[in-house]
């Protein structure tokens, strides 16, 4: 979620946020605020970062999808490491999160 978009509230996500701390993140060059125990894909939903990759078969565009670590489809680079299931992954203050649009990973 973008900081100017901060009162935005979507209840499905925020129903299920433990803590009301924010935590900032790069996503794509962008800074965004996810809550301190939100996973990376939960923030790249929010901040409408997808596809975050794209097919390696059909370059078909691929957003997280089961959330619990089972599909895949969630790969992103995190803080310079690639191919991180992003639903399993929990974000962190500074975190670098590169989504991978245009190419195939
Ligand atoms: S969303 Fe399915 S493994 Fe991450």
């Amino acid at each position: 979620m973008k900081p100017d978009q901060a009162k935005l509230e979507i209840p499905f996500i925020r129903a299920v946020r433990r803590s009301s701390e924010d935590v900032t993140l790069d996503i794509d060059g962008q800074i965004f605020l996810a809550g301190a125990e939100d996973t990376v894909a939960t923030a790249i939903l929010l901040a409408g970062a997808l596809p975050n990759r794209l097919s390696a078969v059909t370059g078909q565009p691929r957003a997280p999808f089961c959330m619990m670590g089972a599909c895949f489809e969630c790969l992103a680079e995190v803080d310079g490491v690639p191919l991180r299931q992003t639903c399993v992954t929990p974000v962190r203050d500074g975190m670098r999160v590169r989504t991978a649009k245009g190419k195939l990973v």
